[in-house]
C-alpha cells in the first residue's frame, strides 16, 4: 500500500521559536518516516504583511536550512519553496472564487494581524491568507496537516473548501485531516501565558529563538513568569507553570508523571535551572547542524524538491482547470 501523504508550512517572517519547533517542525520530522511528506517554505504567505525583499529573500533559503538542520531528511521528505511552483497563486485564485467573504471574515487569525495596522489598511492578501494555505495543502492531495493549535481554523476552511468544490465541480481534492498534537499545539509566551509564543512578539523575553545562545535560554526562563502557589504540576489553572513544565516534558520526552515525580517537593528555582539545560541540550544539535548546509547544497536540495512538488501540484491543477471548464 502507498504511503499517506502529509504537508506543512511555515513562513520565513521573523525567527523561529520553541513553539514553532515544538507545536509543528518536531512533528514533521516525527512523521516524515511513515508517511510521504511535503515541508514548504511560503514565502507567499510571507509578503501578506511588508517584507524587505533581501530580507525575505534571506529567510526563504534560511528556513529550508532550519527545516533541514531540525531532522528533515531530503532523502524521505520534499522540501520546496512556495513560490518555486506556481500551481500554488493559481490554485489561491480559483479557490478564491469558491470561498465566502463571510467564511473569511469569521477568521481570527486576520483579525488578531489586522488588529496593529487597521483593518482598512490591510492588505487583500492577509485576507485571503487562509485560501493560498487552503490551495498549497489541496494541490498535493494531502491526507494529514500537522500544524499547531493557532491553524485549526485555517484547517477547517480548507476542508470546506475542498468539500465544496468537489460537490459543485466534481471529485477533485482530498478532504485533509489536520494533526495536532496533544501536547505542545500551543505553547505560550514565557512573559504572559495567556498569549502564545510567537514571532511577532515585541517582548523577545516571551519567546526561546531556536538561534537563541545558552546564556540567552537560560535568563529568559529565569525570568519567565510564574503562578501563585509552589507546586511544580500541569495544572491548567496555573498556565505559567503548565506551559514550563509542557516545554520541558517535550523536550525530555519523559512522561507528565515521570516530570511531576521528579520536581515534587521541589521549588521553582530548582526547576527552571534543570528546565534551561533541558532546553539547551535539546537546541544543540540542531544549532550545531545549521551552519552544515551551504547555500549551494540547498539550492540543490529546493530546486530537486520544487521539480517533485511540481510534478503533482500540476496533475492536480489541470484537473481543476478541466472541472471549471477553463482547459
Ligand atoms: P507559522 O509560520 O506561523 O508557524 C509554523 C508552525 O508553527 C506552529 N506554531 C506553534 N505551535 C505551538 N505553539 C506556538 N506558540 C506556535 N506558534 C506557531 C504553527 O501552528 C505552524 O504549524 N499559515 C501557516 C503556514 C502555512 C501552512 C500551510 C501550514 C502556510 N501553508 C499549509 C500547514 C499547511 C503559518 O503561518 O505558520
Amino acid at each position: 500500500m502507498s504511503k499517506k501523504r502529509i504537508f506543512s508550512g511555515a513562513q520565513p517572517t521573523g525567527r523561529l521559536h520553541l513553539g514553532n519547533y515544538l507545536g509543528a517542525l518536531k512533528n514533521w520530522v516525527a512523521l516524515q518516516d511513515d508517511y510521504e511528506a511535503f515541508y514548504c517554505v511560503v514565502n507567499l504567505h510571507a509578503i501578506t504583511l511588508p517584507q524587505d525583499p533581501a530580507t525575505l529573500r534571506q529567510a526563504t533559503l534560511d528556513l529550508a536550512r532550519i527545516y533541514l538542520a531540525a531532522g528533515v531528511d531530503p532523502e524521505k521528505a520534499t522540501i520546496f519553496i512556495q513560490s518555486d511552483v506556481h500551481e500554488h497563486a493559481e490554485l489561491t485564485w480559483i479557490l478564491s472564487c469558491v470561498a465566502r467573504m463571510g467564511e473569511l471574515e469569521r477568521m481570527t487569525q486576520f483579525k488578531d494581524k489586522s488588529q496593529k495596522g487597521g483593518r482598512e489598511r490591510s492588505s487583500v492578501g492577509l485576507f485571503i491568507y487562509p485560501i493560498l494555505m487552503a490551495a498549497d495543502i489541496l494541490l498535493y492531495q494531502t491526507d494529514l496537516v500537522p500544524v499547531g493549535q493557532d491553524q485549526k481554523q485555517h484547517l477547517e476552511l480548507t476542508r470546506d473548501l475542498a468539500e465544496r468544490f468537489n460537490r459543485d465541480f466534481g471529485a477533485a481534492f482530498k478532504v485533509p485531516e489536520p494533526y495536532i498534537p496533544k501536547a505542545g499545539a500551543s505553547i505560550k509566551s514565557l512573559q504572559d501565558p495567556a498569549k502564545k509564543m510567537s514571532k511577532s512578539d515585541e517582548n523577545e523575553a516571551g519567546s526561546i529563538f531556536l538561534l537563541d545562545d545558552a546564556d540567552t535560554v537560560a535568563k529568559k526562563i529565569k525570568r519567565a513568569v510564574t503562578d501563585s502557589g509552589t507546586e511544580i504540576t500541569f495544572d491548567e489553572t496555573r498556565p505559567a507553570i503548565n506551559n514550563l513544565l509542557t516545554i520541558y516534558q517535550l523536550v525530555t520526552e519523559k512522561s507528565q508523571a515521570e516530570c511531576v515525580e521528579q520536581f515534587a517537593g521541589k521549588g521553582y528555582g530548582q526547576f527552571k535551572g534543570e528546565l534551561a539545560e533541558a532546553v539547551i541540550e535539546y537546541l544543540r544539535p540542531f544549532q550545531e547542524r545549521i551552519s552544515t548546509y551551504d547555500d549551494e547544497a540547498l539550492n540543490t536540495i529546493l530546486k530537486s524538491g520544487a521539480e517533485k512538488a511540481a510534478a503533482i501540484a500540476s496533475k492536480t491543477m489541470l484537473d481543476v482547470y478541466q472541472k471549471v471548464g477553463i482547459r
